[in-house]
């Protein structure tokens, strides 16, 4: 009999001694609730400039995190300051749990959707900065919770309805701006709001009240309760002619309204809209236009225009960090490679300037060719040749059996070469940054061709 335990014994044995590790350090590392209620946050904004790099799971609370503060005692958050960082995304009523938080700047980003009313459970805020984002809908009722509020500003959204009455108890607001929205109907007079100004609702067209200098008489004013009394004590007279007046008004109002959302609309659509919707017809169909490299392709760019527009989600053979790629197939058989880059980044916006520059200048054996490009006003389009064998990646963990040793030989040699002629023959050197398998590209020959040069 031996001695020592199997290796099979050993194997499970390390396997649950690593199982018991993993799971005590679970346990001893839930995060706060806190930190909980900011990762929900933090999973609804689809974009930023990488704030949220270090906003990690593991960490015991998100004191440490960038943007946020605690309390040094009670290690609750108190404030959340992430202004101007091209957050892009909704905001989750999860940030309703951050019930100690006293400032809250989300200003100058993308935001989109509505504001959630659990914010109203946020009772210790003072300091409420929205403005500049793209921020719909009502303004919950349940900010008039918000009893210590100091500072609410919704200024710069496109939010709509009137605004809730209950703000009138939020009687230690100093600075208060709503303008530039789609406000409609009577401004509390009584309590808060009363003592603020025009400049507070500035760009509102719908908005009537003292504030304002505007009467709420008439109902296509002012949906709200004061609507229905007619005005006491003009002449029945002017009472019909002044009625015209404001139904007139009130037409071009609207019709000045709806004029507007389309435009916001169209905006929105082309800050956010991935053109992942309508396939790469709508990329193109605005003013694209193609320039080809190394002239040698026997298409004009009409056809491939045309053909660029049949493309849709059955094309597509990849996609990543980058954007999308689709397979292109000519009329005549032969078959292109389409990468799309969507332009919402800017970062990605001068990588493709960078990828576009490099390789529209130089051609080598064992680099992909890149055929030429396409400056649309939604995304920008490369065209390579078509790589029958696929990535490296693929080919090792998919397809092994089809790579003996003198094909695997003979790729290692053919990307050094790529890599050598980058390294060496060119001026000012490239040097590509992200070698990795998925980046080399495997011809009908199996053949390497480095790609994602950046
Ligand atoms: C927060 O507010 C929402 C709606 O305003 C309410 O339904 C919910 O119960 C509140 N949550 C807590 C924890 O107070
Ligand atoms: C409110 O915001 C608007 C638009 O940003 C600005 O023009 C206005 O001066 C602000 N009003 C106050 C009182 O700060």
């Amino acid at each position: 009999m031996p001695m020592w335990p199997s290796p099979m014994k050993c194997q499970r044995i390390l396997f649950y001694s690593v199982m018991l590790l993993f799971s005590s350090a679970r346990i001893h590392c839930a995060i706060s609730s806190d930190g909980e209620a900011l990762l929900s946050f933090k999973t609804m904004i689809v974009g930023s400039d990488g704030i949220f790099l270090h906003w990690r799971q593991e960490d015991p609370d998100p004191c440490n995190w960038k943007g946020v503060t605690c309390d040094t005692h009670t290690k609750r958050v108190i404030y959340l300051s992430l202004a101007n960082h091209k957050l892009i995304g909704s905001l989750a009523p999860e940030i309703g749990k951050l019930n100690r938080l006293k400032l809250l700047s989300l200003h100058g980003n993308s935001l989109y959707g509505t504001i959630p009313p659990e914010l109203g459970n946020c009772t210790d805020l003072q300091q409420l900065y929205l403005q500049g984002n793209y921020l719909s809908g009502i303004i919950p009722l349940e900010f008039g919770n918000l009893l210590e509020l100091e500072t609410l500003d919704i200024s710069s959204n496109a939010l709509s309805g009137s605004i809730p009455s209950s703000l009138a108890k939020l009687t230690k607001l100093k600075s208060f701006n709503a303008s530039m929205n789609f406000l409609t109907g009577t401004i509390p007079s009584d309590g808060a709001l009363f003592r603020f100004t025009e400049n507070s609702f500035v760009g509102n067209r719908g908005l009537c009240g003292k504030q304002v200098g505007i009467e709420c008489k008439d109902g296509s004013l002012s949906p709200s309760a004061n609507s229905e009394s007619p005005s006491p004590g003009s002449p029945p007279s002017r009472k019909n002619s002044t009625k015209l007046v404001i139904s007139a008004v009130a037409t071009i109002g609207a019709l000045l309204l709806v004029a507007l959302m389309c435009f916001w609309g169209c905006f929105l659509y082309k800050k956010f809209g991935k053109g992942d919707i309508g396939g790469l017809a709508v990329d193109v169909s605005g003013g694209a236009s193609i320039v080809m490299f190394h002239g040698d392709l026997p298409y004009s760019s009409k056809d491939i225009l045309k053909k660029l527009e049949t493309l849709n989600d059955e094309n597509i053979i990849g996609s990543g960090g980058f954007g999308t790629v689709y397979k292109l197939s000519m009329d005549d058989g032969n078959n292109f490679a389409l990468k799309r880059i969507t332009k919402t980044n800017d970062g990605l916006d001068r990588l493709f300037d960078r990828e576009l520059e490099i390789l529209g200048s130089i051609k080598h054996r064992y680099l992909v060719n890149l055929r030429g490009y396409c400056n649309s006003p939604l995304s920008k389009l490369l065209l390579y040749d078509y790589l029958p064998g696929g990535s490296l990646d693929e080919a090792l963990h998919e397809r092994s059996e089809q790579l003996d040793w003198d094909a695997r030989l003979n790729i290692i040699m053919g990307a050094a070469k790529g890599l050598a002629y980058l390294h060496h023959d060119c001026s000012p050197r490239i040097i590509h940054r992200d070698i990795k398998s998925s980046n080399i590209l495997l011809d009908g020959n199996l053949e390497a061709r480095v790609s994602d040069l950046d």
